[in-house]
């Protein structure tokens, strides 16, 4: 299912600028921001083309109604066709299995995963988890593949990827070998090293994509009330970049976001993400991390589509995430 997908988009050669509307400039910039082709242009939302390309909204909606004109897109396929995709999905362990159970078999391909909670809840020992652990072979809970780590809080550590490696029995050296790392350094950047996966991802080795934290540097850009809409805005196309990639190549998008606990909040959810919610519903899966007595964590499964709320105990050790 996912490759016909992407044999559709790639047998495709008509070329943006044939769209009538796209110039040689606007096509130039639409490219690098990842729409290359009709298809991706004929599903894009209006604003989105218009923030990239810095055309009018109204030119944008012109665009998109040829390009879908032009596209060939499968828009309805049979429900049974859905379930066959879904079987395809794969399940990269999280070391704990109380928490693998938690959210159906553990970390989710084709799927955005938010995890979210204060700091120290263990939100990036779980990143460094399955950056280790999505290399591991299938019977051992992995996905023989490589992990990409964007880190935009510089707090990844190859010292802790080396310490579970070990707990593994993996060669450490070629554990870190397979984690293609980045550091993003503001909101922008960060947009565009998601888009530059892509050409990782083409190579088909990979099936983990880390984003750690997808938020913080939006947050820290985006401040004052004036600026929640444009943040909103482009962290939603931020986010719908990342589903696609999600679905186009059959990987798991792994997402850490920053909660604080409201000390004077009783009743209802005690969590208030810094700068109210950011993302919403936006994620596949969300699970809610916090901090317990020795060492515990708790992970509450969040709003899932096809699985019960409930929690789960894990650790975090030196040894990397674990049942207790
Ligand atoms: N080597 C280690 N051995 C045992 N526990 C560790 C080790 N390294 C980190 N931890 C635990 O993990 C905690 C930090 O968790 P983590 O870095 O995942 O927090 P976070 O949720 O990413 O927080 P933030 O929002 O600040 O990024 C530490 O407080 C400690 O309890
Ligand atoms: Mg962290």
């Amino acid at each position: 299912m996912v490759k016909k997908k992407e044999e559709n988009i790639e047998t495709k050669e008509i070329e943006i600028e044939e769209v009538p509307g796209v110039g040689p400039k606007t096509a130039e910039k639409l490219k690098e921001a990842g729409y290359t082709t009709v298809e991706s242009i004929a599903v894009a939302a209006p604003q989105d083309l218009a923030d990239i390309a810095e055309i009018s909204e109204g030119t944008c909606n012109k665009v998109i109604a040829e390009a879908r004109r032009m596209a060939s897109i499968d828009n309805f396929i049979s429900a049974d066709q859905i379930l066959e995709k879904r079987k395809t999905i794969g399940h990269i362990t999280s070391g704990s299995k109380n928490l693998d159970d938690l959210i159906g078999g553990g970390f989710e391909t084709q799927a955005v995963m938010e995890v979210f909670g204060e700091f120290g809840s263990g939100k990036s020992q779980l990143a460094h988890q399955l950056a280790v652990t999505v290399q591991l072979p299938k019977e051992k809970g992995g996905m023989e593949a490589k992990g990409i780590f964007i880190d935009s809080e510089n707090t990844f550590r190859p010292e802790r990827i080396v310490q579970i490696a070990e707990n593994y029995g993996l060669d450490p050296k070629q554990t870190l070998a397979n984690i293609y790392y980045a550091r993003a350094y503001n909101s922008d950047h960060q947009m565009l090293l998601a888009e530059k996966t892509e050409d990782i991802l083409k190579k088909g080795d990979v099936k983990l994509v880390i984003l750690d934290s997808l938020t913080s540097t939006f947050r820290s850009e985006y401040v004052g009330r004036g600026t929640l809409a444009v943040r909103q805005q482009k962290l939603g196309r931020h986010l719908r970049k990342l589903h696609q990639l999600a679905d186009m190549y059959d990987i798991c998008i792994f997402v850490t976001n920053q909660v604080s606990t409201a000390p004077d909040t009783f009743f209802g959810d005690p969590t208030r993400p810094i700068g109210g919610h950011i993302l919403g519903h936006s994620a596949t899966m969300r699970i809610y991390l916090r901090k317990s007595k020795q060492g515990r964590r708790i992970a509450r499964l969040v709003d899932s589509p096809n699985l019960p709320e409930g929690e789960a105990i894990f650790l975090v050790t030196s040894k990397g995430v674990t049942n207790p």
